[in-house]
């Protein structure tokens, strides 16, 4: 029988997990279901095997295995952080970016917020950002890799703008702080990320972006940030996120982690040869058009829009021969909304349902992207 072909070419939205790091969550999810808050000898290993892995985080974002604080996923990081830091402040505004993911958005609209604009690269407009900075700002919100259009913000410069008003806030007597959270869902295989030289406060991560179990992740918060649990109960993760511990997508996810830094620079390398063939052969018909910026995009992420054609046509009729790829975020997809995000790069409507994205990952082969360009070229 005739196998059909599988090209899976969709890595932002999910990707497979690793077999190893299965392989080892199976030992423990049978090994160590013991309750790691108990004090008898077998629940003592548990709560090592969880705070083990909190070190493994820990040390490969070089910060403090206290400021790592497990959750369920990305979405959840994100709405710790914001709703954390909020509900702490709550006479207090926060900026997000017009290019958040849903799940930083969504949390934003429960408290007093103002949206900084994007320009047409999909980076973030920084003299706009000092502009919507005033006294009662207490959180920024900006996401390190767009999953949509694969745009990596120039975190840096908004550290330099955040210090600064913080330093002027001092002078005039104004003791709010001024926190900065960034959400690196889609960075950690791509980007070496240590929170502290970004000179962010806190930071979400998410496993199964990285090869690691679905609702597993992690939210970086620095010491001494004033942030308050979403999640009420036992006390569980330094009473920031109670329930009791999920250990096999905990030590899962840290083991996604530690590899995917690890493994980091050939992958990039790897997936940068294949991503820039590909946007070379696309550039060859005008009809194409990458969207968002070239030179501040992550490795594995190319968006284009096909002038005249219907995304969700062409992404039936790939499907159809094996090729999964995307319009953008999954959760517009399912909704038929249009991406706000390529709303915010200032793309016309018929632009946007032209458009398609294409995420690369560790199975993607060269050979893989041939096929893809064949079809396209057929389609088109
Ligand atoms: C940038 C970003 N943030 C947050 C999330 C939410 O992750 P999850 O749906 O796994 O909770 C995603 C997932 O697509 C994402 O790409």
């Amino acid at each position: 029988m005739n196998k059909k072909q599988s090209i899976y070419l969709d890595y932002a939205a999910s990707t497979p997990i690793d077999p190893d790091i299965l392989n080892q969550m199976n030992k423990i999810v049978l090994d160590h279901f013991y309750n790691p808050s108990e004090i008898y000898q077998e629940a003592v290993l548990s709560r090592k095997v969880l705070e083990d892995s909190r070190l493994r985080v820990s040390q490969t974002l070089e910060v403090k295995s206290s400021e790592i604080i497990f959750v369920a996923g990305g979405t959840e990081a994100n709405n710790l952080a914001i709703s954390g830091i909020m509900e702490n402040f709550k006479d207090s505004n926060l900026i997000v970016s017009s290019i958040e993911h849903a799940s930083i958005l969504k949390p934003a609209e429960q408290y007093d917020y103002k949206i900084v604009p994007v320009n047409a690269q999909g980076l973030v407009e920084i003299d706009k950002l000092a502009k919507l900075i005033d006294q009662n700002t207490v959180l920024i919100s900006i996401l390190l890799v767009n999953n949509e259009i694969g745009v990596i913000q120039d975190l840096k410069s908004i550290t330099n703008l955040i210090k600064k008003i913080v330093a002027n806030r001092r002078s005039q007597g104004n003791s709010l702080p001024l926190y900065f959270h960034t959400d690196g869902c889609q960075a950690l295989n791509y980007l070496r990320l240590r929170p502290t030289r970004l000179g962010v406060d806190l930071m979400s991560l998410n496993g199964s972006k990285i090869y690691g179990p679905k609702q597993s992740g992690a939210l970086f918060v620095k010491s001494g940030t004033k942030i308050t649990p979403i999640i009420l109960g036992g006390g569980q993760e330094f009473n920031l996120r109670s329930g009791t511990e999920n250990l096999a997508n905990i030590y899962g996810f840290s083991v996604a982690c530690q590899k995917a830094q690890f493994i980091l620079k050939d992958e990039v390398k790897r997936i940068t040869q294949i991503r820039d063939y590909l946007i070379q052969e696309l550039s060859l018909n005008p009809k194409i058009k990458i969207n968002g910026s070239l030179r501040h995009r992550v490795a594995n992420n190319i968006n284009f829009r096909i002038e005249g054609i219907d995304n969700e046509w062409l992404i039936l009729k790939l499907d159809s021969e094996g090729i999964m790829v995307s319009s953008g975020s999954a959760c517009n997809a399912s909704k038929q909304e249009l991406s706000h995000v390529l709303k915010a790069i200032k793309l016309s409507d018929d632009q946007i349902r032209s458009s398609i994205r294409v995420t690369l990952g560790r199975r993607t082969t060269m050979e893989e992207i041939k096929i893809l360009l064949k079809y396209i070229n057929k389609l088109i």
